[in-house]
């Protein structure tokens, strides 16, 4: 079975950006429970465990034509949420300095912040904004719908935004937009950057 992954911070360590009760429930009920969904219906398919989470995508026709829905969807709900925690470090602006990533193709860190809040305000619905590495080694921002996940078109999100209204309508209620500012202030730009990195490397 594949296991609930650690936060590397508080339930309140992202605080006052999102609360403790957010996480809460977004980690400990909603990403649990499309671990446990997940895990269900592989385990009814006797499914090997020790295949990465990612290769499912590579591999779905072997599964009965019945379950693949169910399987992508939750899948891609566990994936997405954990990019998603493993993006943020807790403290404001820590590694911000750090971004060498972004320069690259951005010139700055506030042009990709722009950027990258254009293209959030863009969803519509529940779904994500994610910083992709093609197969290039070229970064990109996509946006998904529900869970889809960039693993299934052949792109690699190294960093990505849960727009869904659960993650943020607790603490900022119908103001979407203030939630996506204040996402930049807790992003572990210095992760991101290494991922980048290991991607480029790795990418054949
Ligand atoms: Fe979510």
């Amino acid at each position: 079975m594949y296991e609930k992954i650690k936060l590397k911070y508080n339930l309140n360590g992202l605080e006052p950006y999102i609360s403790e009760e957010t996480m809460n429930i977004h980690y400990n009920v909603l990403y649990t429970r499309y671990l446990n969904n997940l895990n269900e219906i592989l385990k009814k398919n006797s499914f090997d465990f020790s295949i990465p989470k990612e290769e499912i995508y590579n591999i779905i026709e072997r599964f009965p034509a019945s379950d693949r829905e169910n399987i992508l969807f939750n899948l891609g709900g566990v994936l997405n949420h954990e990019l998603y925690f493993d993006t943020f470090i807790s403290g404001e602006d820590k590694n911000a300095d750090k971004s060498n990533l972004v320069v690259e193709k951005y010139k700055s860190l506030d042009n990709f912040i722009n950027k990258f809040m254009e293209k959030a305000k863009k969803v519509r619905g529940s779904g994500y904004t994610f910083l992709v590495v093609d197969k290039d080694r070229e970064l990109a921002l996509v946006n998904l719908s529900n869970q889809d996940n960039p693993y299934r078109c052949g792109l690699f999100p190294i960093m990505n935004l849960d727009l869904w209204e659960h993650a943020y309508f607790l603490d900022y209620k119908a103001d979407k937009e203030q939630y996506i500012k204040n996402y930049f202030k807790i992003v572990d730009f210095d992760k991101v950057s290494k991922k980048y990195e290991m991607l480029k490397k790795n990418i054949c």
